[in-house]
């Protein structure tokens, strides 16, 4: 096999690079290159794999847009009935035996009972019992939780709950909590592509690792990588905390976009580089995030494709959904022990839970929409985070989840709050197999 190709490649007048014929090899072999002779450039004398014609195509499978600039409003009823309703159904549409019912048309007596709810309280007794009080949309309800339940609850959650009413009819002894979770059947796709995921660049800053981001480049330009994802914090910006001026090389921001995309047009034209926005971007703090304004993106080079914070785009015949991350650290401050290191369990809650961002009305702030955009929908391959500039790879039930790492070394709020960052680490993801490399530039 290896020598047709190469025989047909001297046959044009060239040499053929081995990494250039093991790519050939994934995409089909010569009946690949001879269904797109047209498309090849047989004009160098050594053929390398940036010669090959690209395959990156890719979908975008829910993207957010708003027109104009986000209004004030306290209006966030239309989000928990949507939250609601979506979840409350996907309890229903995974439980096999049982259903579970609105508050309101439960019937107090003997026997089990199934329900769900939004929860809007959470308490613990002195005797040790966890106690919720959920609502749906026609009532709420007391829940005491089983001593044996040890998981944590978040505020504005959803669970599904099974148990006895209490005599009075006021509350329900659960003996079991259900949640909808997010889940994925594993399986191989047909295409083998590379994707490169990395975030939170923060050019501009003085601690933005260039030559680490160069080295990424070149990894990228030589290794077969067909997509380059970058998650957000893609400049430092501006005014994004007190005194930020003293921590920036260049006080510009549109100056900081224009050294962006001076360095990813050294990435080869080939490979389709996909920007969503982070805090730090020129975008409205609320989230969703629309993707960067026009006089920004006409900066970058063809192959860089702007989107929203969050995005499920498809790529080689798996959902990626690229959020930046920012509700980390909602979920850090509201489960006890964990540090910004546990970026992995975190994303296991956020999976755990259906959602991106259950919890209201802490650091996050969010735009009030008709619907909850951070509702897991749909499932993705890959979820991936960044924002906090630690990383991990952890799968749970079938979906691969990345904290992808940062090209900033640490700042100095980050010595003053005791964190190491996790910087230049590339993370490459095989959309056949799922399978990662760590490389650390
Ligand atoms: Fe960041």
């Amino acid at each position: 096999m290896n020598e047709d190709i190469e025989k047909f490649f001297l046959d044009k007048g060239c040499l053929i690079e081995e990494k250039a014929i093991e790519e050939i090899e994934k995409r089909g072999g010569l009946e690949y290159i001879l269904k797109n002779e047209k498309k090849i450039d047989f004009s160098s004398p050594i053929f390398a794999i940036s010669n090959l014609p690209s395959i990156n195509e890719f979908s975008i499978i829910k993207e957010f847009h708003l027109d104009g600039f986000p209004g004030i409003s306290d209006n966030f009823v239309d989000i928990f009935k949507s939250r609601y309703s979506f979840l409350h159904s996907k309890l229903n549409e995974t439980s096999k035996n049982h259903f579970f019912t609105q508050i309101s048309k439960l019937k107090k007596g003997n026997g089990p009972v199934f329900t769900s709810g939004i929860v809007s309280e959470y308490n613990e007794s002195k005797r040790g019992y966890g106690i919720v009080e959920i609502e749906d949309d026609s009532t709420s309800i007391k829940v005491i939780l089983p001593k044996s339940f040890k998981d944590i609850i978040i505020k504005d959650e959803v669970i599904g709950v099974s148990g006895q009413f209490s005599k009075d009819g006021t509350a329900i002894f659960a003996e079991n909590v259900y949640r909808p979770e997010a889940w994925k059947e594993t399986r191989e796709s047909q295409t083998s592509l590379k994707v490169m995921i990395i975030s939170d660049i923060h050019v501009g800053s003085k601690n933005f690792l260039e030559d680490s981001f160069l080295n990424m480049i070149d990894y990228v330009n030589s290794q077969g990588i067909s997509f380059v994802i970058i998650n957000g914090d893609l400049v430092d910006g501006i005014g994004v905390y007190p005194d930020q001026e003293s921590d920036l090389a260049i006080n510009d921001i549109n100056l900081q976009y224009k050294k962006l995309a001076e360095l990813t047009s050294k990435i080869n034209s080939n490979v389709r580089v996909i920007i969503i926005p982070g805090n730090h971007d020129i975008v409205y703090p609320t989230e969703p995030q629309n993707p960067l304004p026009k006089e920004i993106n006409t900066m970058f080079p063809s192959n860089v494709t702007s989107l929203s914070n969050p995005v499920w785009v498809e790529i080689g015949g798996r959902i990626f959904l690229l959020y930046h991350g920012t509700s980390i650290f909602d979920f850090l401050e509201s489960i006890p022990g964990t540090t910004m290191n546990d970026t992995g369990k975190i994303m296991i809650e956020m999976l755990k839970r259906g959602h991106l961002a259950p919890e209201y009305g802490k650091n996050l702030s969010f735009i009030p929409l008709k619907s909850d955009y951070y509702l897991i929908d749909p499932v993705p391959d890959v979820l991936v985070t960044g924002h906090v500039h630690s990383h991990s790879i952890t799968t749970y039930r079938g979906i691969l989840a990345i904290n992808a790492s940062t090209f900033q070394e640490q700042t100095s709020y980050q010595r003053m709050m005791n964190f190491n960052p996790k910087p230049a680490i590339g993370t490459v993801v095989d959309t056949r197999d799922l399978s990662t490399v760590m490389v650390q530039f």
